[in-house]
């Protein structure tokens, strides 16, 4: 949808270096090989789309089964001092090699595709300070579930995590790169280590030595400044500080990432929660925890088990981050090593972190599975909520699959060899950062644009049904909106996510006509007090799927409005909830409040949001209304627009109602979408 976007605003080539990754629709289900030309098979042309459009627009093309987005930008792009954004919420990743890397919605991705300037919460900073440095089971996994633990899961929104203080140096960059994946899981906006020599060990081995003088030199601007050190409550809205000297190896979840507490009190809790005691699977890897001291930690664990004859009593699963990953430990021994405890490799993709996870045998059950992952909200692994998924590092994951327990302790309970007599796991010996004969890139998958793309079709089939090209959105006519009809009242909660339901609905994300048909189906109508129906007004027809009724609507060029309550747009970024209004004929959305990202992609499509000055102005609006939004060729910054409202039985009354639009905001909804109004700038 980004590209899609993209492709409205009539540039011929992307304004910044852009790249294209395909890693989510991979589903797990035998293994690497077969699993990837599956995907291939089954979402063909949505690869054919990706790979045309990024040689059409001069975007860099990474084919499926190259790589997971986060450790390929780690591997290839990301650097200290860049700024970088990406249409995934990890992808804060990039902070362990100092990149600042923030997750955005597509609508996002596409205005800096097209050189518009990008805006962002001015966030508060919070100071995470680490000393000491890290021993024995205790892993980089371990500072970001304690801190989840600390700040909770919402504790990071709108906020920058700055780490800073001692503690910093002794971590791998890759390692450092776990710890800002999931910064996610805080709701942060973004975080961030400063340049060290960590860092450059990394650029060296991946290629980008030259980069190292230029961080050296600059150096100054990538670390925090020496009073910053000395008086950091100066300088933070908020100061964490951790000890890695004394930090235990931790366990989080089920369901949340911030359910965390140390290994030592797991086993007590699984009791009293009654948690399912076995392990099902431990899965490992993912764009979170699948570096080479990641793998050699875990294989360091499973050649001890494997010297003892003890194979993994729970099933065990690798997803490499990238395919020089895999390529790398399949060449130095590692995925031999996990492969000799049981272990089966994944394609280098998503696969059973994002729900791409074939799992019949499990559907139903209450099961426990431990992963080294970052999200562990119900169903999210396998789509089966009976799941319980328990986050932890890589190494303890492989010691629990060992183990066949979630009560299993490895630093304080012995596994049992194949002679039947007791033995301690020890911890995994330090491991290179980085392999000591340098990466194995494996087979290059990657599609680098031509110079001049312009005479490269991009390819999307007109019959498709996941596919959809679209056209620049029609201009605003000039004319005030007149007797519109009120589509749907929404009442309580209306998340994008009611306003445009994921699930199977995801298949069609990328064709907005029949996405089109979720529309509001997850929002509570105030008027039939049901989910997702309402009526015709029109026809008269009762309880209808409400964007059948916006299609009937639409069929007939009537515009129409919707009124939602507090906070409306809440939830993720998800651009379709404002796209496919749009589509259907949306002229306003008039609530008692809007999410602030909501509110900026309705913007955008240049539809009008609009608050009541009144709030209880929301329980006037009745549902045969009519609405007439006058004076709107004199919309201006801070001053009200006047809604007419005619009722069924004659009378009227005028409502007043706010925006937040400004002047280069007013000329988007004048334009038609922000895209167009750049378009015009760009042909005058
Ligand atoms: Fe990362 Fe893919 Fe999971 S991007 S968070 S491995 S879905």
């Amino acid at each position: 949808m980004a590209i899609l976007q993209f492709m409205q605003s009539g540039r011929d080539r992307v304004a910044v270096p852009t790249t294209v990754h395909c890693d989510h629709l991979v589903q797990a289900r035998v293994g690497a090989d077969s699993d990837l030309q599956d995907a291939l098979n089954e979402s063909n042309e949505v690869y054919q789309f990706l790979e045309s459009s990024s040689r059409r627009y001069g975007m860099g093309f990474w084919r499926p089964g190259s790589g997971i987005i986060h450790q390929v930008v780690l591997e290839k792009y990301a650097f200290p001092g860049s700024l970088i954004i990406g249409t995934d919420s990890h992808t804060v990743n990039g902070g362990g090699l100092g990149s600042l890397a923030i997750g955005v919605g597509g609508a996002d991705a596409a205005d800096v595709m097209a050189g518009l300037p990008w805006e962002v919460r001015y966030p508060r900073i919070i100071g995470v300070k680490l000393t000491g440095s890290m021993s024995g089971w205790t892993a980089p996994k371990d500072v970001i579930i304690k801190l989840a633990y600390e700040l909770t899961v919402s504790g990071g929104t709108n906020a920058i995590i700055e780490y800073f203080g001692p503690g910093t140096a002794s971590i791998s960059a890759t390692g450092k790169g776990t710890i800002c994946n999931m910064g996610a899981e805080l709701g942060a906006t973004g975080d961030v280590f400063p340049y060290d020599e960590r860092m450059a060990t990394y650029l060296r081995a991946t290629g980008r030595g030259d980069l190292v003088a230029i961080a050296e030199e600059y150096v100054h601007l990538l670390q925090s400044d020496p009073e910053v050190e000395q008086q950091p409550e100066q300088f933070y809205d908020q100061i964490v500080e951790i000890d890695l000297s004394t930090l235990e190896p931790h366990v989080t979840g089920p369901h949340s990432p911030d359910r965390a507490r140390p290994i030592s009190e797991l086993a007590a809790e699984v009791q009293r929660e009654g948690f399912p005691e076995r392990v099902s699977v431990a899965l490992v890897g993912s764009c979170t925890n699948s570096s080479y001291e990641d793998m050699e930690r875990c294989a360091d664990v499973a050649r001890q088990a494997a010297a003892r004859g003890v194979s993994a009593a729970s099933g065990l699963l690798v997803t490499p981050g990238s395919e020089q990953v895999r390529a790398t430990i399949e060449r130095d021994g590692q995925q031999a090593a996990l492969e000799a405890i049981g272990a089966t490799v994944l394609a280098n993709a998503c696969g059973p972190c994002i729900g791409q996870w074939n799992r019949p045998e499990a559907r139903g059950t209450e099961n426990s599975i431990v992963t080294s992952y970052n999200r562990n909200f119900p169903s999210r692994n396998d789509g089966n909520a009976g799941t319980m998924n328990f986050i932890a590092s890589p190494e303890l994951a492989v010691a629990m699959g060992l183990g066949g327990s979630l009560a299993f302790n490895p630093l304080t309970d012995p596994l049992v060899d194949a002679n039947g007599n007791e033995f301690m796991l020890q911890p995994p010996t330090a491991a290179p950062e980085v392999p000591p004969t340098g990466f194995d890139p494996g087979v290059d998958m990657y599609v680098e644009p031509p110079e001049d793309g312009s005479d490269v079709d991009v390819r999307v089939d007109p019959s498709s049904n996941r596919l959809q090209v679209l056209d620049p959105w029609a201009p605003w006519d000039g004319n005030d909106f007149e007797d519109v009809p009120i589509l749907v009242k929404t009442e309580g909660k209306t998340t994008t996510d009611s306003i445009s339901p994921a699930g199977p609905w995801l298949r069609f994300r990328g064709h907005l006509n029949n996405l089109s048909d979720n529309m509001f189906l997850g929002a509570n109508n105030a008027y039939t007090d049901e989910t997702g129906t309402g009526k015709n007004q029109l026809s008269g027809e009762e309880i209808m799927p409400i964007p059948e009724i916006a299609r009937a609507y639409s069929a007939q060029g009537i515009r129409w409005v919707a009124i939602g309550d507090e906070n409306y747009g809440e939830g993720s970024s998800r651009e379709h909830a404002a796209l496919s209004p749009r589509m259907l004929g949306a002229a306003a959305i008039i609530t008692r409040s809007f999410a602030r990202i909501h509110e900026s992609n309705l913007k955008k499509q240049g539809l009008l949001p609009l608050t009541f000055e009144d709030p209880s102005d929301w329980d006037r609006i009745l549902e045969d209304d009519r609405m007439s939004l006058v004076g709107l060729s004199d919309l201006t910054p801070g001053q009200p627009v006047q809604a007419v409202l005619k009722h069924a039985d004659g009378s009227e009354e005028t409502l007043n109602l706010r925006h937040t639009l400004n002047d280069p905001q007013i000329a988007w909804f004048r334009a038609g979408s922000a895209m167009n109004h750049m378009k015009n700038l760009e042909g005058a």
